[in-house]
């Protein structure tokens, strides 16, 4: 799908395809491959024998899938990819798309097996080198292969799947009934492990150094002489991307800091400290929160709150960039035609692979910083356009990036005015970035700031009567809101020690001017969205 991966000539040196056959499976497998220290990018299932041996690749993994070999239409693999010559590991579907492409059967024997499974080694394989001969395993399929392709041989059984693995070791194709990929199965990681280095002999040599040589030197190579700007945000994927363009370029990169008046507290010192003070980058701080307030005033309705504040935000982007232009681009002199400079995306592997499926492409456009006008004419520098966000943070933490913004949990665009219900005011963005402040400070105090996927204030629009002192107060509740999830899609609410919740609820009407009541968020997604607007 990216043909831009690291390459070479050296028949091990290229990198694991993964054949995507549905679902997010293939996703995870990558993900492993990747932390065995061996490259892997996603393909799609439609892809041409031609096209995969053109990538030169070490090994071929077959994802699982939602389908069953036997529905038409099923997704297929070309056959030629049988005859390459280059290992195959089938997982799930893949094992049974194998064997039923290879002249074995695949039956609906009517007992599936779902979750945990015990599993039995029949025979020796290269992949269960060290495998005890009864382990768990987890598996998820309601076909079973029942007979083997010629040449084959089965090498494991569970209860309800007489074939649960099978191989030919001559030709090098192997296929597992169960996931190696999920950490339900034990010993996983060492089958992978030993299809990537024994099988395919792939050098682990896809390590985070590595990464950061190969994305320096792309850079280089993209930009020449040209200069360079990123928009910071202050979240991790953008922080990442301009230090590792820094790194590669140096005083070439501009970066841009637009501080709304909508960021949580100490995010825009934070910037300061680490972008200018320590990475000495050329770092321009935008303070642009009047503007922001004006344009929001009287506004109460969610869509068009996030419209006028992504539409602000490129308006000042835009007009940055043109003043730096005239100032830096002079210096190499005019090339009509040639871009004025570039832009830094901190697009992830993710992203990439969701566009190129048309499916799910739409989900992040609104993320990104998008629509600037043609006659600045920036080509589009993607430094993470390879890397899971795992992959991101380890590079930003090998790069020298405080683990404060390396790990800061993800933050909407359009800032804390999605968690200000009704009308957004710089005296309601002060009480609810107090409050969040409060919240976060005890969730990370509690240990559980990482294991959370967010957790922070929200500010509604009513007001509610309390008691404190002698007086009669009439003032803001503030919500908790805290999720567990793994990708946003879907998520739950978190349940936080009561010990925790006293502390916040006591702290933030104690400290916090204009808040007599606290409250917590117990919806889960779906119903309920992650943000409030
Ligand atoms: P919801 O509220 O839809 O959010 O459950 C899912 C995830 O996306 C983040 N989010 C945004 N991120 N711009 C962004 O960059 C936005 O407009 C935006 N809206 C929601 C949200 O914080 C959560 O992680």
């Amino acid at each position: 799908m990216s043909p831009d991966g690291p390459s070479s000539d050296d028949p091990r040196e290229g990198p694991v395809l993964v054949v995507d056959f549905g679902a997010q499976y293939a996703q995870l497998i990558a993900r492993r491959v990747r932390e065995a220290h061996v490259y892997s990018e996603i393909v799609s299932h439609t892809s041409t024998a031609a096209e995969l041996a053109a990538r030169n690749p070490a090994g071929i993994i077959l994802s699982g899938g939602p389908k069953s070999v036997n529905e038409t239409p099923a997704p297929s693999l070309d056959p030629a990819v049988y005859d390459l010559g280059v290992p195959i590991l089938g997982i799930c579907y893949g094992a049974q798309l194998l064997a039923s492409q290879l002249g074995g059967t695949v039956d609906r024997t009517g007992r599936g097996e779902y979750g945990r499974t015990p599993l039995n080694l029949t025979a020796r394989s290269p992949i269960f080198e060290d495998w005890p001969d009864e382990s768990q395993v987890w598996m998820s399929h309601g076909d079973a292969i029942t007979e083997v392709p010629d040449g084959f041989q089965g090498t494991a059984s569970s209860p309800d799947a007489p074939v649960a693995a099978l191989h030919d070791p001559d030709r090098r194709i192997y296929g597992v009934q169960f996931h190696p990929e999920v950490v339900h199965t034990e010993h996983g990681r060492d089958l992978l492990e030993r299809f990537l280095m024994d099988v395919c002999h792939c050098p682990p040599s896809w390590t985070h150094t590595s990464i950061i040589e190969h994305q320096v030197e792309a850079v280089r190579a993209q930009v020449g002489t040209a200069p360079v700007l990123c928009a910071l945000s202050g979240g991790v994927d953008s922080a990442v991307a301009a230090a590792l363009v820094h790194k590669a370029v140096g005083e070439q990169l501009t970066c841009v800091y637009v501080d709304t008046g909508l960021m949580r507290a100490n995010e825009s010192e934070q910037v300061e400290e680490t972008f200018r003070t320590q990475f000495h980058m050329d770092l321009v701080h935008v303070k642009a929160a009047d503007r922001f307030f004006e344009a929001l005033a009287g506004v109460t309705d969610p869509e068009r709150k996030r419209k006028i504040i992504g539409e602000l935000f490129i308006r000042i982007f835009e007009e940055t960039a043109r003043d730096l232009v005239a100032e830096k681009g002079t210096e190499d002199g005019d090339h009509p035609g040639e871009a004025a400079g570039f832009l830094v995306q901190g697009t992830l592997y993710p992203d990439v692979i969701e566009s190129g499926s048309g499916t799910a492409a739409t989900i992040k456009s609104h993320h990104n910083v998008g629509g600037l006008p043609d006659d600045l004419a920036f080509d589009l520098v993607e430094p993470l356009r390879l890397l899971f966000k795992d992959e991101v943070r380890a590079v930003g933490e090998e790069l020298g990036l405080p683990h404060e913004i390396v790990w800061r949990q993800p933050f909407p665009g359009p800032g804390l005015a999605v968690r200000i219900v009704g009308e957004v005011t710089r005296e309601r963005a002060e009480i609810l970035r107090a409050a969040d402040a409060i919240v976060v400070e005890e969730v990370r105090r509690a240990g559980l700031y990482r294991e959370l996927w967010q957790s922070f204030a929200v500010l509604p629009a009513v007001r509610t009567v309390g008691v404190m002192g002698d007086g009669r107060t009439y003032a803001y509740p503030v919500v908790i809101r805290a999720v567990t999830s793994d990708d946003a899609m879907t998520a739950d609410w978190a349940r936080l020690p009561y010990d925790l919740l006293e502390r916040m609820s006591s702290r933030i009407i104690n400290e916090v001017e204009g808040v007599n009541r606290v409250a917590l968020d117990i919806t889960s997604k779906p119903p309920g969205t992650i943000e409030w607007e």
